[in-house]
């Protein structure tokens, strides 16, 4: 683009978008970031589970080149009914769509129940008086806690109400709650029987939630009267009243029993609506079962859940995660990555609708006999001190939580956090999202005070669990930085051409090998799985994100580079949105990008073609962010929604995101190589018809 030109773009875009101050910082590391190395302190170091780098690349080499030594030794930690076949290898799989289909198995020939690790276990040990949920309700004042023993019971109560209602091992049920502490009770119930559950997070619309109640064909709903999050109350029923209309409508639906917990302090009996024969009360129906349930014992490849996660392109793909490899995979990781001991108090901040309340809020602490904190609410109510009281009030010694939230907490400034003691803590997780040195730098220094490291981890629904991650303790750290994979994790960086890259790089982020872990599957499409994740970098387990490479070997995640954004630490497919948004009668034509958020980590911004009878207003705008929020849910609705004339395309018709991309950031003197475009004025239009 001529200098001339791009002066114009930018006045025109400073005049429409406002100065520069309102924009993002998030940036990729700079390499006077690699050389900020942060020891981990004295005192955690004494007393943490690992000391040293070596002893780390012992048990790392170990793992890579004896599996079965390694991961073997692991596994006979938990009960196993039948130990798998240990004449084979402990692992086999193929990542090479080429040599047949691509499967993983671990365990082979191994039954055993996850719920009965998680629980019995413990309790046949004699530890039922200990601790497991400590639950924090929306309303401070708000709480309850559970023993092992406690929950146990109400596991099987539960699985036997399922059991009485026909579900089966291998059946599908769909639980769609808020955080209340029946929700991991509700999985473990599922786990114990075998079943498959689908968690769909309470923020999805009742149209995402019809999707995949059919998509799974889900026998039984388990849900609550209504959810609360900070002021907001969520009418979690009413959402699933409509979704099962809408299944209904489809003429697809398996749901003959909706199962609802009576949140009265959310919303009042007689104010939930009711479908006779269909919905039961939680309370009254499930306290009259038996508090025995046999545990079905279930091959080591047998599912334990699927949750739907968003990918670029099309519907949201129902991942499969397996009994035997998943347990063995979340138990470990949560274990080392956490340098979990007993006394420790542990709260992940996450929902139980994502992987990260499946693997470090139910199964990979209670695996541990951890105890654990569980909180309804949201960090800024009543007031940003929230978190910090709760810490106090429970003692919590690890915390585990995403940026955007902590990005939220520190623009509040550290006067609040300071109001608060936090003395028990000793460790503080990241998750979700890249967090930048600024953000870790407060997170370390204001909330934990220098004295707790803070570990980023890295991973995904699909790897299961933690994949790259400080092991506190073992070696330092650098603000913004996952630095190094876990136990038997390859990371291979790969450049444009898929060729493997050595030493400091940047490039793509893949994993050679399986790991127990990773999802086995797609419900119902596996060639969508070999294509999604193995067809991509020929024999290669394909991430979705960038990194870069240090010379201490750390890797360094900048991102996605597909289309798929993470808003909050919720992954959004761009397609979704822009099908959400094209479904409105004047909108012709939508492109989705993301653009530096300084509290989301990225924001929506949707460049949006109406037809000729529509005239652009705030209304339409309005029409179509509401378009957004009942197809997927509120979280997903654009910030920023663009009029255009026409999208810039190549002359092969694909969009140029990058083009996008770069408008939405306001880069507008840095839009790049225009001439590949079949009608280059198109972004000059773009321009004007903000
Ligand atoms: C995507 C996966 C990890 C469980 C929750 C999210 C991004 C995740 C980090 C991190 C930078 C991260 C990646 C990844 N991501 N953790 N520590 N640093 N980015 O699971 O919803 O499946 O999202 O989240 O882009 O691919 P998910």
């Amino acid at each position: 683009m001529d200098p001339l030109a791009e002066r114009r773009l930018r006045s025109v875009l400073e005049h429409l978008l406002g100065p520069e101050s309102n924009r993002s910082v998030r940036s990729s590391p700079t390499s006077e970031a690699y050389e900020d190395v942060v020891q981990v302190p004295g005192d955690f170091a004494k007393k943490s589970l690992l000391s040293s780098r070596s002893q780390y690349e012992q048990l790392y080499e170990e793992a890579v080149t004896n599996p079965d030594g390694f991961w073997g030794r692991v596994a006979a930690g938990y009960f196993w009914q039948k130990l798998w076949d240990t004449s084979k290898p402990v692992c086999n799989y193929n990542f090479d769509a080429d040599k047949g289909r691509v499967f993983v198995e671990w365990f082979k020939g191994g039954f055993t129940n996850v719920c009965y690790n998680a629980l019995d276990r413990h309790v046949l040990a004699g530890y039922g008086h200990e601790l497991c949920f400590l639950w924090e309700g929306n309303d401070p004042g708000q709480s309850a806690q559970l023993t092992y023993s406690d929950v146990l019971k109400k596991v099987c109560q539960v699985a036997n109400f399922l059991r009485s209602k026909n579900v089966k091992k291998g059946d599908r049920v769909c639980i769609y709650m808020s955080m209340i502490l029946e929700l991991p009770i509700a999985m473990l119930a599922c786990a114990r029987l075998g079943v498959i559950h689908s968690v769909v997070f309470a923020g999805f619309s009742s149209e995402s939630l019809a999707g995949r109640i059919l998509d799974c064909q889900a026998k039984v709903l388990l849900t609550c009267a209504a959810g609360r999050r900070g002021n907001k109350l969520l009418p979690l029923k009413d959402i699933v009243d409509h979704a099962l209309e809408i299944c209904l409508r489809d003429g697809n639906l398996r749901v003959e029993t909706c199962l609802v917990y009576e949140n009265s302090f959310a919303l009042p009996r007689q104010k939930v609506s009711w479908v006779e024969g269909r919905d039961i009360w939680w309370q009254e129906t499930v306290s009259r079962f038996s508090v025995d349930c046999p545990v079905e014992w279930m091959e080591a490849e047998d599912p334990l859940f699927m949750l739907y996660t968003s990918g670029s392109t099309g519907k949201p793909k129902g991942l499969i995660h397996s009994v035997g490899g998943y347990m063995v995979y979340a138990g470990f990781t949560f274990k080392h990555v956490f340098d979990h001991q007993r006394g420790d108090i542990f709260w992940c901040t996450a929902d139980c609708g994502w992987i990260t309340g499946h693997t470090y809020v139910t199964y990979g602490p209670l695996l541990n006999r951890a105890t654990c904190v569980i909180f309804e609410g949201v960090p800024t109510f009543p007031d940003a001190g929230r978190w910090w009281e709760i810490v106090d009030k429970y003692q919590v010694s690890i915390l585990y939580a995403a940026p955007t939230a902590i990005r939220t907490l520190a623009a509040q400034g550290d006067e609040i956090v300071r109001k608060y003691s936090r003395k028990s803590l000793r460790l503080l997780g990241s998750v979700g999202e890249p967090i930048s040195p600024k953000t870790w730098r407060w997170y370390y220094e204001v909330c934990g005070e220098s004295r707790c490291p803070v570990i980023d981890t890295w991973w995904q629904t699909e790897t299961g669990a933690c994949m790259i991650s400080p092991l506190p303790g073992a070696w330092p750290m650098k603000p913004g930085c996952a630095t190094l994979p876990f136990f038997g994790v390859q990371t291979v960086v790969l450049d444009q051409e898929g060729k493997e890259l050595h030493g400091p790089c940047e490039g793509y982020l893949c994993i050679k090998g399986a790991w127990p872990g990773i999802a086995r599957t797609v419900y119902g499409d596996h060639s969508r799985y070999e294509n999604t994740y193995f067809k991509i970098w020929k024999g290669l387990y394909s991430t979705g994100d960038g990194c870069r490479r240090d010379a201490d070997g750390f890797i360094w995640i900048t991102g996605r580079v597909d289309d798929v954004l993470n808003v909050s630490g919720h992954r959004i497919s761009t397609g979704e949105v822009e099908g959400a948004l094209v479904s409105h009668p004047h909108c012709t034509e939508a492109a989705v990008v993301g653009y530096d958020h300084d509290v989301k980590g990225q924001g929506i911004y949707a460049f949006v073609t109406l037809s000729h009878e529509a005239t652009p207003s705030d209304a339409l705008k309005k029409q179509l962010r509401d378009i957004v929020r009942k197809q997927i849910g509120a979280f997903a609705a654009p910030e920023v929604i663009h009029w255009a004339v026409s999208l810039p395309r190549t002359r092969s018709g694909k969009i140029m995101r990058r083009i996008l991309r770069k408008i939405a950031a306001r880069q507008y003197t840095d839009i790049g190589d225009t001439s590949s475009l079949a009608d280059p004025s198109v972004v000059e239009d773009l321009i004007k018809g903000m």
